[in-house]
């Protein structure tokens, strides 16, 4: 178990993750340098598997060769059927923090797979598809360091926003504040420079960004608009 909870190791506070899914993944080096050169700290790596997902982009070998190139916090975001069986080879690649899906293994498995990674020293988290109601996870909150709401089926990088899910922040945020908890909630998909305000708003302290960055040929510039305008938000946590 880490002895300092996520909120207090990542302090302060990144403001954006960003998702690699769209990114040039033939130059992740150069890709991952340019971003730390915009003062990027957290990157979110999604593993599908053709499975739980229908797509399928990369696992744990290509996470172990990118931590050789970048000091980042890896956010691993397992798109996977049964993570309990192949989440330590995410661990021993570099990851950082292992997040899996509430719908991806049966409900008496996910205590277990919480302790099990986060014996590991790693954080944890457990993320939510759109469809699935947020109070199903109520239970493990006390347990987590991150929660990250879907706000697009997941699947795919640059989907618009389902602005249905994004209530789940809310009720999120105020669970945290009346349970005196301290996990980071995080949202992924469909997230722009047009609507992060109003989920940091609700409470969402580490929005994934992906596509918003990753369309533009000159996305270091788009990365550092993109942060500036989180840096005039008031974030709740
Ligand atoms: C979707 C992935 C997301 C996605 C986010 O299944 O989990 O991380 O890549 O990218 P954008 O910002 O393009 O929706
Ligand atoms: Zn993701």
């Amino acid at each position: 178990m880490r002895n300092k909870s996520l909120k207090e190791f990542l302090k302060p506070l990144p403001r954006i993750s960003v998702s690699l899914l769209n990114s040039d993944l033939a130059d992740l080096k150069n890709v991952v340098q340019k971003l730390e050169s915009a003062k990027i700290k957290v990157l979110h790596l999604d593993i599908m598997d053709g499975h739980f997902v229908d797509n399928l982009t990369f696992g744990p070998q290509i996470v172990k060769s990118l931590r050789k190139h970048t000091r980042c916090f890896l956010d691993v975001h397992l798109m996977i059927e049964n993570p309990q069986k192949t989440f330590k080879e995410y661990i021993y690649s570099g990851a950082d923090l292992i997040v899996f899906h509430y719908e991806s293994l049966n409900e008496d498995d996910i205590e277990n797979l919480i302790f099990e990674i986060k014996q590991n020293k790693i954080f944890c988290g457990i993320s939510i598809k759109p469809k699935t109601d947020v109070e199903k996870i109520f239970s493990y909150l006390k347990l987590l360091d991150l929660v990250l709401v879907m706000t697009v089926e997941p699947g795919f990088g640059g989907q618009k926003i389902l602005f249905d899910c994004i209530n789940k922040i809310k009720i999120l945020n105020e669970y945290r504040r009346d349970n005196n908890l301290d996990f980071l909630i995080s949202s992924d998909g469909g997230i722009n420079e047009k609507n992060i305000k109003e989920i940091i708003l609700l409470g969402c302290d580490l929005p994934v960004v992906g596509n918003a960055i990753f369309k533009h040929k000159d996305f270091v510039s788009k990365t550092k608009y993109i942060l500036s305008l989180t840096k005039r938000i008031k974030y709740n946590i």
